[in-house]
């Protein structure tokens, strides 16, 4: 038993991040962790394992494409499926080792096992009881479940089961085109397996740009993924070695199965709070079972904060990191900041999408006024020289004050380019801040310029 200033529940993005910043401003800082490895979700499960994949898919999706255009001659490579595994294994452990050793050099105590709250100032793992000032729960979210879909992560699985297959499917149903279901169907795609994704919405990624919407699936269906769309899945079926999806298509209710080897449920994630012991606490919840908290990430119980995919808005890793960062603060006593108006969206599919702030239909419904720059890749010798000249950035800024509202980019390196749009939205930038910035020739960046430019007196390449 040990007392402490903070201790952090979860070492995911939103805990580790937490705890390391709570070290740095002077806390007695513990985190809990029963996985075995730090670095939760995202480095075990999620955003590294996946990127890992989607890289190396990637390479090999340029080795059959764009190599032999590029003068680069020899047979495309073959796909060794579990060197590429291990590849992917390698990656998450020298990520989370990353994590052990930020953990050693800034004195933090890995309090090993699952973690309750047996009453506030109290935090106990397997016997022990520990005390802290602070408690900051950052326990994540799991995959939501379907009715009628049972995931065994055999046939029916989740991204957890995706990242782990024992071999590739020749077929693969998808279901939800949002983030995971994209990202993952390319990463089979490109391995050669027929995807199909059934979407119940009429457009992919909900709550995206429609102009980005359209043009990305556009894109995903020449690279050869279908879509089913307006579709509601109602139950799978595990057969020997197959699985049976059932769908009715909401335009006419008709009820029609497709099969596949593996089906991959991606229709969102919930927040995982199991066995914390809040509800005895009395630690008020949504009704979507997010963790309440106030403008300073504090729970209704004095001493207790929640940061994360536990609690409201996007379940990004980076949106957990900043909160982390501010709960910190505020136990230390300082004021933590997030601005929730400039958190950025990226999906690393090849061309990425990325966005942040506004959309063109969020502000028609806010009823304001703005104007749109847009500059396509085709205009950008640098997208240009490395055979991916596909796509836009579009920014949107106030039609009177020219003020940066949002951008939307579909593009190579879209998840990089996007960052120095936030930046300036954080510095409530004019899109004419943006279009006076020089900008190093040639850069897949110039295309943000032109676009800002676009707002002006016009780009110079289109
Ligand atoms: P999502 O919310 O992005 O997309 C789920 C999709 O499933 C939606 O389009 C929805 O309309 C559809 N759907 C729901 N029920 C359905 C049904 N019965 N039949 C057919 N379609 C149905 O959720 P996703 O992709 O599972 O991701 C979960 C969370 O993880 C998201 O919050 C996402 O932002 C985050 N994430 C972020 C990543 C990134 O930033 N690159 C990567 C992976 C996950």
């Amino acid at each position: 038993m040990a007392n402490y200033d903070v201790i952090v529940i979860g070492s995911g993005p939103g805990g580790y991040v937490c705890a390391i910043r709570c070290a740095q401003l002077g806390l007695k800082t513990a985190c809990v962790e029963g996985r075995d490895t730090l670095g939760g979700t995202c480095l075990n499960i999620g955003c590294i394992p996946s990127k890992a994949l989607l890289h190396s898919t990637h390479m090999l999706h340029e080795a059959e494409h764009n190599f032999a255009k590029m003068g680069l001659k020899s047979s495309a490579p073959k796909v060794d499926w579990k060197q590429m595994m291990a590849f992917k294994q390698e990656t998450i452990d020298g990520n989370t080792k990353g994590i052990e050793f930020l953990f050693k050099k800034n004195k933090i105590d890995w309090l090993k096992g699952w973690g309750s709250i047996p009453a506030a100032g109290q935090v106990k793992v397997g016997d022990e009881v520990h005390t802290a000032k602070n408690i900051i729960i950052a326990s994540g979210s799991e995959p939501s479940s379907l009715p009628g879909v049972e995931v065994d992560e055999k046939t029916v699985i989740t991204s957890t089961g995706a990242l782990d297959l024992p071999k590739i499917p020749k077929k693969m149903v998808v279901i939800g085109a949002g983030v995971i279901g994209l990202e993952l169907g390319s990463v089979y795609k490109r391995l050669g397996a027929e995807v199909t994704v059934i979407e119940y919405l009429n457009a992919i990624t909900p709550g995206m740009d429609a102009e980005i919407q359209k043009t990305f699936q556009r894109t995903l269906k020449k690279q050869g993924m279908t879509f089913i769309m307006g579709a509601a899945v109602q139950k799978t079926e595990a057969l020997k070695t197959k699985a049976k999806v059932t769908y009715k298509l909401r335009k006419d209710d008709s009820e029609h199965e497709i099969e596949a080897d593996v089906v991959l449920v991606a229709t969102g994630r919930k927040p995982y709070t199991d066995g914390l012991g809040l509800e005895a606490l009395g630690v008020e919840m949504s009704p979507r079972g997010q963790i309440k908290v106030g403008r300073d990430w504090q729970t209704n119980v004095p001493g207790i904060y929640a940061i994360g995919d536990c609690i409201d808005g996007p379940m990004l890793a980076h949106k957990a990191e900043d909160e982390g960062m501010a709960a910190a603060e505020q136990c230390a006593g300082k004021h933590g900041h997030v601005n929730y108006g400039v958190i950025p969206g990226v999906i690393y599919t090849a061309p990425e999408v990325a966005n942040v702030g506004e959309t063109e239909e969020s502000l028609k419904e806010q009823g304001r006024a703005y104007k749109v720059g847009k500059f396509n890749f085709m205009g950008n010798g640098r997208a240009k020289a490395m055979l991916a000249a596909e796509g836009f950035v579009k920014i949107l800024a106030d039609a009177e004050t020219d003020r940066i509202l949002g951008a939307h980019i579909l593009g190579p390196n879209a998840g990089d380019l996007i960052h120095e749009i936030c930046v300036a939205m954080e510095f409530g930038a004019s899109a004419e801040d943006l279009a006076l910035t020089c900008h190093a020739h040639p850069t897949l960046s110039e295309a943000v310029r032109e676009a800002a430019l676009a707002l002006g007196d016009g780009p110079i390449h289109s």
